[in-house]
């Protein structure tokens, strides 16, 4: 009999995949019973404990090369860490991480919060895959397919700096609405009081949300979310993870550096990011190349994926895992047998139950 032909492994991510889904649902459920608690510090360490205790178990050098935005001291992984056993020869992994998008919800108890992970692995021709971008903030843009084909078609532009009718006018027509039925997503935050009203002026419909803009920013790219537009200025890191997942999903984002005040701006000039503070970044800027993969778990609902629901000794995730190369999006409903699953925690190396 012919002998089959060795396997190629070239594709790594697609192998390992379902492990780094594994880190984000045991990020989820560890943190589930810091729901409402009022310490989203607390929760926040309880998913950053899981996520190392996840990638304990994985057999790859990863290296976070974005981490969770520096907030006000909150435990969290951050840059430069590294992940995985590190044993030599095992793949690699660039990896932005956010055990929890969305801490503050997770401590009131509100929706739109996840866990989530971007993981590239190397490839000829990209040298930086998940770019870490210097200023805290970034104004972004995004919008789903239907909008980048009737751009195609049409040959209107969509530009994260036109006015807002503008932008507004167009998202309508692509997705065959009156404006007034045209729905944007936006953070609730005293900086964005001029966009609103723009958007208000406009007459379009605003869903504004407390925290969480990476499934927020991702929703348009969703065809069964009502949200057709995401704008406005959020966490850096936070762009570039939802680059990766747009970017899997067949959407656009634009996105620009907002530096917080003249200060910042005058830091980023001095460390020579000054021709990058009108650039324009799309989704392969942030998240460049085709050997990346994305995924994420609701740990509270978002218009992204259903939080987690215990149902007497089972408890349910749903999570979204993609790989840009493929463009498979495959949604993972999970049961969890509380009575016998088991979560790896770094913080003792043990098994526990949740
Ligand atoms: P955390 O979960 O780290 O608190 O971040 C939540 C978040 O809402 C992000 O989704 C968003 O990008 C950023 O904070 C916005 O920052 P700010 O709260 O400073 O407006």
């Amino acid at each position: 009999m012919p002998r089959l032909p060795k396997q190629n492994y070239y594709d790594i991510e697609r192998i390992i995949e379902f492990d780094f889904v594994r880190a984000t649902e045991a990020a989820a459920l560890n943190s589930l019973r810091w729901l409402g608690r009022g310490d989203k510090e607390k929760a926040d360490e309880a998913a950053c404990d899981a996520m190392r205790g996840m990638f304990d178990l994985m057999n790859i050098c990863g290296e976070v090369v974005i981490g969770e935005g520096i907030k006000d001291n909150a435990p969290g992984i951050f840059k430069g860490e590294q992940l995985g056993t590190w044993i030599p020869g095992s793949p690699q992994f660039d990896i932005a991480i956010d055990p929890i998008d969305g801490t503050t919800n997770i401590s009131k108890g509100a929706p739109n919060s996840i866990s989530c992970i971007a993981a590239a692995s190397p490839e000829e021709g990209v040298k930086v895959a998940l770019r870490d971008v210097p200023s805290f903030y970034m104004m972004k843009l995004s919008y789903g397919p239907r909008v980048i084909h009737y751009m195609q078609k049409r040959g209107d532009t969509l530009n994260i700096d036109s006015p807002i009718p503008e932008t507004l006018a167009i998202v309508a027509r692509a997705v065959e609405k009156r404006v007034q039925d045209v729905v944007v997503m936006m953070l609730d935050r005293p900086r964005h009081r001029e966009i609103v009203e723009g958007i208000r002026n406009a007459g379009a419909s605003l869903r504004m949300i407390g925290d969480g803009d990476i499934a927020a920013a991702m929703a348009p790219s969703l065809p069964e979310s009502d949200i057709d537009l995401y704008m406005g200025m959020g966490g850096s890191p936070e762009a570039v993870l939802a680059a990766a997942g747009i970017k899997c999903l067949g959407g656009e984002m634009q996105c620009k550096m907002w530096p917080r005040d003249e200060k910042e701006r005058k830091q980023l000039i001095d460390e020579g990011h000054e021709k990058d503070l009108d650039r324009v970044f799309v989704a392969d800027d942030l998240a460049k190349g085709e050997n990346m993969v994305f995924c994420a778990t609701g740990i509270s609902d978002s218009a992204l994926l259903r939080g987690v629901k215990s149902k007497g000794t089972t408890a349910i995730t749903h999570s979204i895992l993609m790989r840009a190369k493929s463009k498979t999006v495959r949604f993972i409903r999970a049961a969890h047998n509380l009575q016998t699953k088991t979560i790896r925690l770094r913080s003792d190396n043990r098994e526990h139950t949740i």
